[in-house]
């Protein structure tokens, strides 16, 4: 375990560490992050060690997959902190660009995300899996992994990339890592530190809502059904606006009929307060 972790801020020194490594013979993993590390994050920097001779993490709140009413400015930021745990997990590089060296003057190219993006979290969040597609066709240029892993937490988000690392035919290959729970089921993520004592107690609702719906979907019950069910439940928990609650195809994410023998995913978005939590099982 290391006491600090190098970190690269221009894509200038990236790329001759990255091809030092090369040079050498190694292979490169890539974990892509906005930073405010917990211990899922975590997580995938260890798989990432075992999967790569190196391992980059990535550390960058991107401004262009937050809409203009979005939490972009409140978005927790720890970098000392982050660094930290990097060291500890003993990350070989840590790529830690600004806004201007990602986006410098005069940028306006941008990847439009696939079919994936079209509805669940890109009904309400319109321009932000295009956001997220762009940085990470960035990132991938940048840092030339072998491999990218991503949560299964942002399990739409994963579809999208796969998407469009097949379709524009990059050369690296995406592994997603089931999502790193609390004891009582929450799913971490860093906008958890948004939530009041009071919500925090109400958000494993989430999981045991989708969860049950899991179940009973994969017992036989009718979908519609089962979704209201869920909702029903959410509300009576305590959470706001329910976005979304939805059972669909794991792969092409397009809804399923109540007879469907493909796997199939339960994703859902809802609101605790001002803080909009997502999460995912499968069936
Ligand atoms: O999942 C995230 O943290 C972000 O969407 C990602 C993949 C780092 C792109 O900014």
């Amino acid at each position: 375990m290391s006491e600090t972790v190098k970190i690269a801020r221009t894509v200038h020194d990236l790329r001759k560490i990255v091809a030092k490594w090369r040079g050498r013979g190694h292979s490169i993993s890539l974990v892509p992050t906005m930073g405010a590390l917990h211990a899922g994050h975590i997580a995938l920097v260890k798989l990432a060690k075992k999967k790569a001779g190196r391992a980059v993490v990535s550390i960058f709140v991107n401004p262009t997959q937050f809409a203009a009413n979005e939490d972009l400015s409140r978005y927790p930021r720890d970098e000392p902190g982050d660094l930290k745990k990097l060291a500890a997990a003993d990350a070989d590089l840590v790529w830690a660009p600004t806004v201007e060296e990602m986006y410098p003057e005069g940028f306006s190219t941008s990847v439009r995300a696939g079919s994936a993006a079209k509805d669940l979290e890109g009904s309400f969040r319109p321009q932000h899996f295009d956001g997220v597609a762009t940085v990470c066709a960035k990132l991938f240029n940048q840092v030339t992994p072998d491999i990218a892993i991503f949560g299964e937490k942002d399990f739409q988000q994963l579809a999208v990339l796969r998407q469009m690392v097949r379709d524009l035919d990059m050369p690296l290959k995406l592994i997603g890592m089931p999502t790193k729970r609390d004891t009582d089921g929450l799913a971490l993520s860093s906008r958890n530190a948004y939530l009041s004592v009071a919500d925090r107690k109400i958000a494993p609702a989430l999981y045991a809502a989708i969860s049950a719906l899991a179940q009973d979907v994969a017992n036989g019950a009718d979908i519609p059904t089962g979704i209201s069910t869920a909702k029903r439940k959410l509300t009576s928990a305590g959470f706001g606006k329910i976005d979304y609650v939805e059972v669909r195809d794991a792969e092409t994410l397009e809804p399923v009929p109540n007879s469907s023998g493909r796997p199939m995913r339960v994703l859902a978005a809802a609101w605790l307060g001002k803080t909009r939590l997502i999460d995912n099982v499968a069936v």
